[in-house]
């Protein structure tokens, strides 16, 4: 048996098989057109180029050896979260998708947060207003765009439209779903009252599936496309981040990850959905049925590593990949940087300081400060930024036991101790590095009876590769670090409000 993950990513679509052992089979990636961004803030892809990318990939994983379009016993989708695909009475996308990290709604969100009020939001949805999430988008769409908006039967997210070319029904699920402020998160269903507070029919939603049901099959036209058996089941699956968890084996609650890509998010397994009532972390249900997940974003995490690549260089080109020689680099200066800290704001902020215009800063340099105390600087202070997370997950009695790295922030040997460092805890690294498609092949194997819970999914198929404990004067220093971190943002803030006075 055979099941295969399809993740609707935003730089490309990414198709994974896997067997009933959680052995990774094949895999196989075709890039989307990288996004449009017409005004400074907006953020746009068209739908049809995902579709397109990912039954290529679909295509290409079913010719590799030993994968056989009769064995795939299973779908399962994940995807960007967010993105807001208006469809019109014949299904075609009415305009571009606006996804995740478009910023344009300011207003909305101010508007929808004064009407709604920021403490019944929370208690309708789970989640403040905030500019990347659906609603806000379906809103703008809806001010701005009158006759585009007059013309939309339905709303989608990016994964459920590669699941309506692909079987043919409208679906989502319960994970992804919660990102769109318009679900319950409590009660795992889309919210009455706040459907009636924004003016919007039920009826322009699809069903909102727990992760591993069966939403539908594999169509005539949807096998013709990718090569798939017609009538292979698809399971809802989940929103990346749900799904990226699974593929980690957090689904528990205790089990927490760290994972650094271009943003950072420390996630937690709840069985409660846990609310921080200041909204810094997100609230969201998890792909695992019965259960919730909070998790806290760091907008700029390898992003603030890559911006100082792009900008300053990465060394003398030795052959090797220019973050090795990095990593190598910022293992040259001491724990602390020697004063030199790092608030990593590049792209604004989210937890814990919901605010978007916040400004990135390198402080407490002096002429004895080499390139290597600035590079350490930077990976510690992405790590001081996760650990805010952590920071709001004590306040909110969010259990951590373990603590888990992903992403190509887990690959550094010298990250990998910041990190165990700064979070005072031994940190794991597991075996299948895969990210959001392989946790979407567990979740077709729990829908196609491999495995009869997403608990014995990762008791099957995940496991810990590497163990990295903390060094105690390592973790001593990056304590008082902390707290000095901690101090740079307010201090930023004045600093901002005295410049907007000018
Ligand atoms: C989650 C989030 C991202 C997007 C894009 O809140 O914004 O994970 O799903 O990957």
């Amino acid at each position: 048996m055979k099941l295969l993950g399809i993740d609707v990513g935003t730089g490309g679509s990414r198709a994974l098989v896997v067997d009933e052992q959680g052995r990774v089979v094949a895999s196989a990636t075709v890039e989307h057109e990288p996004f449009a961004s017409p005004q400074t803030g907006w953020a746009e892809q068209d739908a049809h180029d995902w579709w397109r990318a990912s039954e290529s990939a679909v295509r290409e994983v079913l010719q590799a050896d030993g994968v056989r379009a009769e064995d795939v016993a299973c779908v399962g989708l994940t995807g960007q979260m967010h993105g807001a695909v208006l469809l019109d009475e014949r299904d075609e996308p009415l305009r571009p998708s606006i996804i995740w990290c478009d910023v344009r709604t300011h207003e909305q969100c101010r508007a929808l947060t004064e009407q709604v009020g920021a403490e019944r939001l929370i208690q309708l949805v789970s989640n403040p207003a905030l500019e990347g999430f659906t609603l806000p988008k379906m809103l703008w769409v809806r001010e701005r765009e009158p006759e585009v908006w007059a013309r939309v039967r339905a709303v989608l997210l990016p994964k459920d439209y590669v699941r309506l070319r692909l079987t043919g029904e409208k679906a989502t699920d319960v994970a992804d779903a919660s990102g769109t402020l318009l679900f319950d998160v409590t009660h795992r269903k889309w919210s009455d009252e706040m459907l009636e507070l924004a003016g919007l029919d039920r009826g322009l939603l699809p069903r909102a599936y727990e992760s591993t049901e069966v939403t539908g099959r594999v169509s005539a036209e949807g096998a013709r496309a990718t090569g798939l058996r017609e009538g292979t089941p698809v399971v809802a699956g989940a929103g990346d981040q749900a799904a990226g968890a699974v593929g980690m084996g957090i689904v528990r609650p205790g089990a927490v990850s760290a994972t650094i890509g271009t943003s950072g998010v420390v996630f937690a397994a709840t069985d409660r959905p846990a609310l921080d009532p200041r909204g810094r972390v997100h609230t969201f249900c998890h792909a695992v049925p019965g259960r919730w997940h909070v998790m806290g974003v760091t907008q700029g995490a390898g992003l603030s590593l890559r911006w100082f690549r792009d900008q300053f260089g990465a060394g003398a080109d030795d052959g090797r990949d220019p973050y090795e020689r990095l990593s190598e680099e910022a293992a040259t200066a001491p724990p602390g940087a020697d004063g030199v800290l790092w608030a990593p704001y590049l792209m604004g902020e989210r937890t814990p300081h919901l605010d978007p215009h916040a400004r990135a800063a390198l402080l407490g340099l002096n002429a004895s400060h080499k390139r290597a105390h600035v590079v350490r600087a930077i990976l510690e202070g992405v790590a001081f930024s996760l650990r805010d997370t952590f920071t709001i997950f004590k306040e909110m009695g969010v259990p951590v036991e373990s603590v888990r790295l992903g992403g190509g922030g887990a690959r550094s040997k010298v990250w990998r101790q910041i990190q165990a460092d700064v979070y005072g805890r031994e940190v794991e690294l597991v075996e299948a590095d895969e990210g959001a498609a392989y946790g979407a092949a567990l979740l077709a194997g729990v829908g196609g009876g491999a495995w009869e819970t997403v608990d014995d999914a990762c008791a099957a198929a995940v496991r810990v590769r590497e163990r990295t404990p903390p060094d105690a004067e390592g973790k001593r220093v990056m304590d008082e670090r902390y707290k000095i971190f901690r101090a740079i943002y307010p201090a930023l803030r004045r600093i901002a409000e005295a410049s907007a006075g000018d």
